[in-house]
């Protein structure tokens, strides 16, 4: 099984940290892929809807490696901090560059795959709702099924405790797609 973590949140920041432990808790055969888009090249898609015409993207950049990567994955989580009660703008700029694939150009292979998401927050009580209705409704949109999410909330307290939000997520991961170990 692979595990694909598209991570827009700061490199070697909180969300990547919270991404970190969920993968140090994979068993063997999970194989994980975890990318930070925030140091990937991707341009913003213009829509100009030249991918509807199998023509491809008009950008060369990054978003090859994406598709790569999702086109392998069993599992995709999406994991971003929360930003102005949204997800980051890098991840966003992903998600609209999917728009190739909504396009069915052939870009990957459409099968059914899990999919979840992962946040955090600086604050104690944010509202996880602005995100989860956007990658859920990625998630259909692809014909997904939706493990969960998981929110680690108060980083700016410096007092989140990573670990903990990871293996509440695992442990969401182990009852929809791992099985008991
Ligand atoms: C531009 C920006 C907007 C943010 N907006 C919110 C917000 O609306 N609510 C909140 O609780 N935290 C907000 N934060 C704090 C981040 O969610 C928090 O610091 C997060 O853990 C950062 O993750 P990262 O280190 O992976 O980038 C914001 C941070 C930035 C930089």
């Amino acid at each position: 099984m692979e595990v694909l973590i598209l991570v827009g949140g700061r490199v070697g920041g909180n969300t990547e940290r919270l991404c970190s432990e969920l993968v140090g808790m994979f068993p063997d055969g999970v194989v994980s892929n975890l990318l930070n888009i925030s140091k990937m090249d991707i341009s913003h898609c213009i829509g100009c809807e030249r991918c509807k015409g199998g023509d491809g993207c008009i950008h060369d950049d990054d978003m090859s490696v994406v598709f790569e990567a999702f086109d392998r994955a069993d599992v995709v989580l999406f994991a971003t901090p929360v930003r102005f009660n949204g997800p980051s703008s890098i991840i966003k700029t992903m998600m609209d560059r999917f728009q190739e694939l909504w396009n069915d150009a052939g870009v990957v292979e459409h099968r059914r795959r899990y999919m979840g998401l992962l946040m955090t927050s600086g604050s104690d009580n944010p509202n996880p709702d602005p995100c989860l209705r956007i990658f859920r409704s990625f998630c259909l949109s692809f014909g997904g099924e939706w493990i969960g999410y998981v929110l680690a909330p108060g980083t700016d307290s410096g007092r989140t405790d990573f670990g903990k939000y990871a293996e509440s997520f695992y442990d969401t991961m182990v009852n929809s797609v791992i099985g008991p170990q």
